[in-house]
């Protein structure tokens, strides 16, 4: 497990999704909305969404399995999992979970939450590992099933959310570094914009001693707020990162931010000179899938040939904390 510091390389990618399938068309006839608001506002068409018997931790490892068979590895060769979630199966984590699923023995696991940001964060915390000489191969998973989470009475967020599940397999490799920059935000200050806050009741345990007891509430989104907060952040976080991988914006070969919202890829886009042919999205089909959405994205964009090895991918993702990433890496070895 132990070895010298070396580079890291994205070798293998998988995804997964829940069967079931929401239409806008169905959702209209649950709140006052349209196919036609959704489509114009958003750029979603349909979202997959989980039924209740699907575990997170099943949903992740489904997508990992995936991930280690392009990789031509085995689950007893991970050394670490982390999983990239706001909606963990329990409150402790599901890693953990998704390791015994996998029979990843030697593998160390644990939850990583900065939510729709989760994945980009996810893949340079394995990178760190990897450069320090620490571990060889890492499995980075994000997975969210935020339908358990919305509002189905609250047409400004219920229309946005899917569920999903996407994985990576980071490598040691060589000289040969592949994560060539990164940039990480987070303003704490602006929390209230986009929350599933928890809202406990005093409860007197004896006389001075009182707990709160209660329960998570659903998701409340200030969306003007986070809509102006990613078009405004997330061309600046990309430019940085890619700055300090000694690129420019030409040398992307694709765009791939986080899948929230059609007008906020095309704005950040526009903002960076970045041609929309060379913009990566599947929103369309999935909604916002948070922590899966960039791996989602890159799976089907892989294996339909689209992306190739070696191209350069400017990753970003954005969202509750608020937090924000990039991260520029090269696809494959
Ligand atoms: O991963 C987390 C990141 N989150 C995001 O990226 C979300 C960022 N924000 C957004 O994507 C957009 O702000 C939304 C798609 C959430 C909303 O789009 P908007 O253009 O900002 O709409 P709005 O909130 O200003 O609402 C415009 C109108 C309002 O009606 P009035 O006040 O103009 O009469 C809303 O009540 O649209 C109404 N509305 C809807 N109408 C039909 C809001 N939701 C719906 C709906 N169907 N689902």
């Amino acid at each position: 497990m132990k070895g010298s510091g070396t580079g890291t390389a994205i070798t293998g990618i998988g995804s997964a999704v829940p069967e079931q399938l929401l239409s806008n068309d169905d959702l209209s006839t649950i709140v006052d909305t349209s196919d036609e608001w959704i489509k114009t506002r958003t750029g979603i068409s349909q979202r997959h969404l989980a039924p209740p018997s699907l575990l997170l931790s099943q949903l992740g490892a489904n997508a990992a399995l995936r991930a280690l068979d392009m990789a031509g590895i085995t689950a007893s060769d991970v050394d670490l999992i982390l999983l990239a979630t706001s909606t963990a199966d329990d409150m402790f984590g599901s890693a953990c979970q998704i390791q015994a699923l996998l029979g990843a023995d030697h593998a160390v696991a644990f939850d990583l939450t900065a939510a729709c940001s989760g994945f980009v964060v996810g893949l340079v915390t394995a990178a760190q590992f990897i450069r320090t000489g620490v571990y060889r191969n890492v499995l980075v998973i994000g997975a969210d099933i935020l339908s358990r989470w919305v509002d189905w009475n609250d047409r400004s967020t219920c229309v946005l959310f899917g569920d999903g599940a996407g994985a990576i397999v980071c490598q040691a490799n060589g000289e040969n570094d592949r994560l060539l920059g990164f940039e990480m935000h987070s303003d704490g200050s602006l929390a209230q914009a986009l929350s599933i806050s928890y809202n406990g009741q005093s409860q007197t345990l004896q006389e001075e001693v009182a707990i709160a007891q209660g329960n998570y509430e659903s998701i409340k989104m200030n969306g003007k707020e986070v809509y102006r907060f990613a078009v405004a952040k997330v061309p600046e976080v990309i430019e940085k990162a890619l700055y300090r991988a000694d690129l420019t914006v030409q040398d992307v070969d694709w765009l791939l931010l986080h899948q929230a919202n059609q007008r906020i890829m095309d704005t950040v886009a526009e903002r960076l000179a970045i041609d929309n042919a060379k913009v990566l999205t599947n929103l369309s089909k999935y909604g916002n899938t948070s922590a899966a959405s960039i791996p989602l994205c890159l799976d089907e964009a892989v294996r339909s040939g689209r992306v190739r090895p070696g191209q350069i991918i400017a990753a970003s993702g954005f969202g509750a904390g608020l937090t924000w990433g990039a991260a520029i890496f090269k696809w494959g070895k």
